[in-house]
């Protein structure tokens, strides 16, 4: 029997993507177009007859990229957890979501787990990409795979490398992002490099996979962190009369030290106002309070409230209440020009509108349908915005003409400067964030 680095460096590996979702299959495409046998491996059946089909549910994998690799033959999809007797590379990307009490929940990392040890039958590679704490992968995944009696380093090696995906980027994809990876051991970060060295362009190792584990949550720690810096510059800003976008701007042309990042309605995505919370329960177990973790989300998971206050007072001015005042929000996916809405704070400030007794509906292009607990949310054209007491412009997508949009509108809440261009051309129409 060969080993699986010489079945990574023939291309005959196998490769299983487990969980199919917005990091898992542009990996599972980029393996494929790499030259290995891939199957994406997904508990949903909806996902895995789409891709069956070659119809991508990722904005960013477009069906006519899909399409082709599936009816070659290259990428297959499926439900089935047998698939993992064939594979010599398993990718992990399942969710790794945060439970009500905001405490980690690995369930979905472990529920792989039981379902790749027991099909173990050849040398395999398993690598975790989903988001977690430091430590997890060595004191959690690996006692999970060596229950049955497999051994690390001869059964299978295991790796952690983190996804860095950002969604709608235009720029850096799977394959030209750098990749940072640590091993269990130095025998399987060296399996792991040699996989990914084969579809991306810059590999990155580091000593262990608690330090690549470590390495993730400074990034989206360094982002939440920032963005609630800048959130409370905002609060700051509007104590004090002043411009707030004018100030990041000019600051920010500072040719060294200053990084500029901008306020907004809250935190969005699986990543941002998640993975913090990972490095500060992880902390609290070593009796560590994590102080700027615990402050920026207090921050940022305060803005849709500050939102909610602002289209109140607006309202105010013009003698209405929010409790019957019909308001439209533009934008609710978490970011800009993409259709994901998880976390999205545009959701947040639906739900406390409808609290204070709004009439709420919703436009943006990339968002279909749209329920917030017991509500489906009516989606309207843009076009509408004149019907509106209010509009909130939660997220600014490219695609909306925002001159055309304050025309129409009786009045604008921005939290996003999307309507800065002429701000002047409306007094007291629009009030910014
Ligand atoms: N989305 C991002 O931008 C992003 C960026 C970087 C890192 N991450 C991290 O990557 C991980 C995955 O995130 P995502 O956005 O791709 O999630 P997702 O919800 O889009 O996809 C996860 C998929 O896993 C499937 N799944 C869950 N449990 C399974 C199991 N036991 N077996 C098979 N399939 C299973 C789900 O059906 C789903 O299709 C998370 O840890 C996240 O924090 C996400």
């Amino acid at each position: 029997m060969t080993t699986v680095a010489e079945r990574i460096k023939t291309r005959e590996a196998h490769v299983v993507v487990v969980g199919a979702g917005y990091v898992g299959l542009p990996l599972a495409v980029e393996t494929s177009k790499a030259g290995f046998k891939t199957t994406a491996y997904d508990r949903s059946r909806e996902k895995v007859d789409s891709l069956s089909r070659g119809v991508s549910y990722v904005k960013d994998i477009p069906s006519a990229t899909l399409e082709p690799l599936v009816k070659a033959g290259k990428l297959a999809a499926s439900a089935d957890p047998d698939v993992l007797s064939d594979a010599d590379v398993v990718i992990i990307c399942v969710p790794t979501p945060l439970n009500k009490t905001k405490d980690p929940d690995n369930s979905f990392i472990m529920d792989a787990a039981d379902m790749i040890a027991p099909r173990m039958t050849r040398q395999q590679l398993i690598v975790l990409e989903s988001t977690t704490f430091p430590g997890f992968t060595r004191e959690a995944l690996l006692p999970r795979l060596t229950e049955g009696g497999k051994k690390a380093d001869q059964d299978f090696f295991l790796a952690f490398s983190p996804e860095r995906v950002d969604p709608g980027n235009k720029k850096y994809f799977t394959h030209n992002t750098p990749k940072v990876i640590g091993g269990i051991s130095r025998a399987s970060l060296e399996v792991a490099q040699a996989m990914y060295g084969c579809f991306i362009e810059t590999v990155v190792p580091v000593s262990s996979t608690d330090s690549a584990e470590m390495v993730k949550l400074l990034e989206n720690t360094y982002r939440a962190v920032n963005i609630g810096l800048v959130n409370e510059v905002a609060i700051m800003c509007g104590r004090l009369g002043l411009d707030t976008w004018e100030v990041i701007q000019a600051a920010a042309t500072k040719p060294f030290g200053f990084h500029p990042f901008y306020p907004g309605p809250g935190l969005g995505g699986h990543c941002i106002p998640i993975d913090p919370l990972y490095l500060s329960w992880k902390l609290k177990t070593l009796k560590y309070n994590a102080r700027f973790i615990t402050l920026a989300d207090e921050i940022n998971s305060a803005m849709p409230e500050l939102v909610v206050v602002m289209v109140a007072d607006a309202l105010n001015e013009r003698k209405k209440a929010v409790r019957g005042s019909r308001v439209l929000v533009c934008g609710v996916a978490y970011k800009r020009d993409i259709e994901d809405v998880r976390e999205s704070p545009a959701l947040d400030v639906i739900e406390l509108l409808h609290r204070r007794g709004a009439e709420v509906a919703y436009a943006d292009a990339y968002v279909p349908s749209l329920r917030i607990g017991e509500h489906e949310l009516k989606r309207v054209p843009i076009e509408d915005a004149g019907k509106y007491d209010c509009v909130v412009i939660a997220t600014d997508h490219a695609n909306v003409d925002y001159s055309a949009l304050v025309d129409r509108a009786q009045l604008v809440v921005d939290t996003r400067n999307a309507t800065r261009s002429v701000r002047e051309k409306h007094p007291g129409k629009i009030v910014s964030l």
